[in-house]
């Protein structure tokens, strides 16, 4: 029987493994695969297992169809050879893990890629986590997480691109892309996993695993576009998510995996449930047991089952009892046989044991991974310019993320190791006479007694550099918070330097956008990381000398307090918007009329805005931006918005901006955002350098999910803001007809 599984193989490849796994010839490559399967291998393949259970009996008997969490080539190559040469069909386990934002070279996190605003290098970096897992045998990552976050007490914020669906789907088609190649059978391909279908970012109050309430229309407005556009770009696999939407979970809903992602959208990939989501229907009240759960899920378009046991354990029975049609259970495995064909995985089951040490770390990963952190790092504020730092030999490094290697690599960097991380503290010693006092051992830390000790240091140094943030382990799934400030005693550490009276500058290193408006107040400049990855320290280091130029801009809304999220640049029209009239709390005379009129939607405590908005960030130089026009003031839904700007580097510095273009649709069937990111790009100039740009924004892009539920571009007038931020710069006008 090896023996002669070996021939086949051998021959597939002889006549050409690419050319078969890629053509129509994949359908009858299943077709002739499935008339060969029992139910009970059908089911198998139906079952995902995690390491750490005692798994290879079952998969010699053809009841486990992938694998997650093993990463040791040697460990994966073991179980294949039994799926491979001692299951009675053959058929190879699909080895998937969450390389979420690198395998080894760790690169920052997903919000941090998603500050870059440069979805090629994002790109690069889900391909270098491609070389470096596939060289492991992992050929299925569940990334990219797609989901929109405008609720920075939720921890998965780390993980995605932030609160804008224009930036979301740029992120996600680069990481897509970037994963699964130009070649899915390529060896270095690794299958994508679009997650967590749908709204899973939205959950109540910030609270991981919470409800949601989305209506049908900002789902298609705002939660699905960056999942259709994944789908578009060839995503092979989706992960439904563990929350409801409006009483129904994702992971039991056929209107959102039949209707929308098969019908209306076409995808013939894959669908896998979150860990045990299907399982959790049950805690959901939505299913009476696990038997019942199956049945929910199966029915509902879920191909694969993540650790509920339940398709294993309940499947055959259901579909004897006819709660479960064969035609169903065909499908679901067409689906996941189809993605081991299209991955080439029958004829490469095996990985080179030795290719992994080899390729992790390469010095072009981390290359890229240094470049990203560059490119993700955020200058919030940099008062007289003290960054880059001017004539400073010595410098106090203090904070407990100066030299934290395990914390910089941030949330699910679950084989990304410590030992390889180069902290600020390490490059800053490269640059700089370096005094070391950390003060605080964790971010969590409050224990002040070792202040007096960086007081004294501050006064052999010419500048601070301050480390603060969160730990990695306070950011990511099920970790979030309700206070945003930063952990510990590190405020107080950032005013106790500040009051040495040298020039202090922050380094924020966390999983979220924290609120740091009491901490800006005690620094001259505070660069903002989210957890930057294996390279951050260099990237940072880079930074504050000044052989780098920040270019990192907020993908999300940065809060003065935790009270006013969710707050997002985007949100629909009030009926009373902002009319710069704000009476704050102190303004109040006492015993006050009683009256709403003249009041706008703020809060008494915080005001109407936020701390910075979306899109903001700041560089070592500056841009001006002039002669804004538009080609054509009356436009058909078929033309290309023309749109023509200078832009000057009007500082000392070359540097990128990132110029960003938003679009407010002044009147509509239903209300309409305040302002929408429909483009962006990176422009490097040189000192006193003005470049003429120009973009060409399609009409269609201006269409919506209106009151009729149609996708439609409605007539009518519309504002165009070219900008470096989604609060500034002045409106054009523009009419579509
Ligand atoms: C649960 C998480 O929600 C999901 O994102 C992840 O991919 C799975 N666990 C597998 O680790």
């Amino acid at each position: 029987m090896r023996i002669i599984k070996f021939a086949l193989t051998l021959m597939a490849v002889a006549v050409g493994s690419v050319a078969m796994a890629q053509t129509a010839n994949v359908d009858e490559r299943v077709e002739e695969l499935l008339s060969k399967m029992t139910l009970e291998e059908k089911i198998g393949q139906m079952n995902q297992l995690s390491g750490g259970y005692q798994f290879t009996d079952m998969i010699r008997e053809g009841k486990v169809g992938s694998i997650l969490n093993i990463v040791d080539p040697v460990e994966i190559n073991a179980v294949q050879r039994v799926a491979v040469e001692e299951s009675r069909l053959g058929i190879p386990l699909l080895v998937s893990r969450d390389v979420i934002h690198g395998f080894r070279t760790i690169f920052p996190i997903p919000i941090g890629m998603a500050a870059t605003f440069d979805p090629a290098i994002v790109e690069q970096g889900a391909r270098v986590s491609a070389i470096e897992a596939t060289a492991s045998g992992v050929r299925w990552t569940f990334s990219p997480m797609l989901d929109i976050a405008r609720d920075p007490r939720w921890g998965r914020v780390a993980e995605g691109s932030g609160e804008d669906p224009y930036l979301d789907v740029q992120m996600g088609v680069a990481m897509v892309k970037g994963y699964q190649g130009e070649d899915f059978t390529d060896p270095t391909s690794m299958a994508a996993c679009i997650k967590h279908f749908v709204g899973y970012g939205a959950a109540e109050g910030g609270r991981d695993y919470n409800t949601t309430m989305i209506s049908e229309r900002a789902l298609r407005n705002t939660y699905f576009p960056a999942f259709k556009a994944c789908v578009d770009a060839g995503a092979l696999t989706l992960m439904t998510s563990f929350n409801d939407v409006d009483g129904i979970p994702s992971t039991g809903n056929d209107w959102l995996l039949q209707d929308i992602l098969r019908e209306e959208w076409g995808f013939d990939g894959m669908v896998v449930t979150d860990w045990n989501s299907s399982g959790e229907m049950i805690a959901h009240g939505f299913a009476e047991d696990l038997k019942d759960a199956t049945a929910i899920s199966i029915n509902a378009g879920v191909d694969m089952d993540m650790m509920s046991w339940g398709y294993i354990q309940y499947v055959k029975q259901l579909v004897e009892e006819g709660r479960i049609s064969m035609e169903t259970i065909d499908n679901a495995v067409r689906n996941i046989l189809r993605l081991k064909f299209r991955l080439g995985l029958f004829e490469n089951p095996y990985v080179d044991e030795t290719l992994a040490r080899k390729v992790a770390y390469a010095p072009e990963h981390l290359a890229a991974a240094k470049q990203c952190a560059v490119e993700s790092i955020i200058l919030i504020q940099n008062n007289n310019n003290v960054l880059p730092l001017k004539g400073v030999e010595t410098i106090l490094v203090t904070g407990p993320m100066a030299d934290a290697p395990y914390d910089q690599l941030g949330t699910w960097a679950f084989d990304g190791e410590e030992q390889h991380t180069v902290t600020p503290l390490t490059a800053l010693r490269k640059d700089y006479n370096v005094i070391y006092e950390p003060v605080l051992a964790y971010s969590r830390d409050d224990n002040t007694a070792n202040i007096k000790a960086a007081k004294k240091a501050a006064k052999k140094a010419d500048a601070i550099v301050v480390c603060v943030g969160e730990e990695a382990i306070l950011s990511g799934e099920a970790h979030s918070l309700s206070n945003l400030n930063l952990q510990g005693a590190q405020s107080e550490l950032i005013a106790a330097m500040k009051a040495t009276g040298k020039p202090v500058v922050v380094v924020v290193i966390a999983g979220r956008p924290l609120t740091i408006e009491r901490d800006l107040a005690e620094c001259d400049a505070m660069l903002y990381a989210f957890h930057p990855g294996t390279m951050g320290g260099e990237a940072i280091a880079d930074l504050i000398t000044g052989r780098e130029v920040p270019s990192g801009k907020l993908p999300m809304t940065f809060l003065r307090d935790a009270g006013q999220a969710p707050f997002y640049y985007n949100h629909p029209m009030t009926g009373r918007p902002n009319n710069g009239t704000e009476t704050l709390l102190n303004d109040i005379p006492l015993k006050a009329g009683q009256t709403s009129l003249g009041c706008t939607s703020y809060y008494l405590d915080t005001g109407y805005g936020p701390l910075f908005p979306f899109g903001y960030g700041l560089s070592y130089t500056t841009f001006e931006y002039s002669n804004i026009t538009l080609d054509k003031s009356v436009l058909n839904k078929s033309d290309y918005i023309h749109i023509d700007f200078d832009l000057t580097n009007t500082g000392d510095y070359e540097a990128t901006e990132v110029v960003q273009i938003y679009v407010r649709d002044l009147v509509g069937s239903v209300v309409r955002p305040v302002k929408e990111l429909k483009g962006f790009m990176r422009v490097t100039l040189k000192p006193g350098e003005t470049k003429h740009l120009m973009y060409d924004l399609p009409v269609s892009d201006l269409a919506f999910w209106n009151r009729d539920m149609e996708y439609v571009v409605e007539p009518g007038e519309f504002q165009l803001w070219v900008a470096g931020d989604s609060a500034s710069g002045e409106a054009i006008t523009f009419e579509v007809r």
